[in-house]
């Protein structure tokens, strides 16, 4: 019998080292997929070794995923049957669309799209070989709501929870499950972040509480209790939704 894994993409994310802690806390085999930075599960990992095993990729070069990701299946034997897709790349330059230079937009784009499509593509061969997966993806409320001086963002996330409907109806003969989970403002460490788009983001968040009628961000446990449901064998009939966690905003 073959052990399961999960792979967590954004891993050294805010929400994806918080799931990579509560998912090995609950003595989950984990494929913790990151980008540049390790410095928020590297202790994780150092303590973990043996249920642990990182691929730092960018997750819009397709073959070197589905290379390195291959490689960790065949040495471990693990079974992958559950996927979080937390990676997003951010527009950090903050401009309106008129303003915006195109090849920054096209990078947005092809990080948080085309990245989606390689991750779910390379992931699914997995699922499909054994009648089984859960997929949790990650999009945000602007896919409803819009994100002025981020359209590059606000069309990637609203582009993920249509993937998210279009794969749960394309795989249900195979058993997968696919849902999109959209936050509103989460409470995040933003010290990576430069200083204008610190303030971007403030004074955004700011905004958007005002209009929440529970006043207050979402926290990582808020967004882990329904991502740990959805993921969970006592969901096997909802799939194709996006579900919005958004303190009562509509
Ligand atoms: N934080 C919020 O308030 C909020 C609100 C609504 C929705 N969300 C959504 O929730 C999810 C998690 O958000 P978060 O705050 O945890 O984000 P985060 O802290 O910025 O983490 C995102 C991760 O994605 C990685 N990444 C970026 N480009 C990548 C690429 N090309 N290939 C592989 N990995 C890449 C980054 O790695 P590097 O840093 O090493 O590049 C980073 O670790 C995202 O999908 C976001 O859109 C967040």
């Amino acid at each position: 019998m073959k052990n399961n894994a999960i792979i967590i993409t954004g891993a050294n994310g805010n929400v994806g080292s918080y799931f990579a802690k509560k998912y090995c806390d609950l003595g989950e085999n984990l494929i913790l997929i990151i980008h540049k930075s390790d410095h928020r599960i590297k202790e994780l990992v150092n303590d973990h070794s043996d249920r642990i095993r990182v691929l730092k990729v960018d997750l819009s070069d397709y073959s070197m995923l589905k290379i390195k990701l291959a490689e960790i299946i065949t040495e471990t034997d693990w079974e992958p049957d559950r996927l979080i897709h937390t990676a997003t790349a951010r527009s950090s330059t903050i401009k309106s669309l008129a303003d915006s230079d195109p090849e920054m937009w096209k990078n947005i784009i092809n990080a948080n799209l085309v990245g989606t499509f390689n991750i779910l593509k390379t992931t699914l061969k997995y699922f499909k070989e054994n009648s089984n997966g859960k997929i949790v993806l990650f999009g945000s409320n602007v896919s409803r709501i819009g994100l002025p001086k981020g359209t590059a963002y606000a069309a990637s996330k609203a582009g993920i929870a249509n993937i998210g409907r279009t794969l749960a109806a394309e795989e249900a003969a195979s058993n997968i499950i696919v849902n999109t989970v959209s936050p509103g403002p989460i409470k995040i460490d933003d010290s990576q972040f430069s200083e204008s788009y610190r303030k971007f983001r403030q004074e955004y968040y700011e905004e958007k509480l005002r209009e929440t009628p529970l006043k207050r961000c979402a926290s990582f446990q808020d967004i882990f209790g329904l991502c740990e449901f959805l993921l969970s064998k006592d969901n096997s009939y909802i799939t194709g939704e996006e579900f919005f966690i958004t303190g009562g905003k509509i």
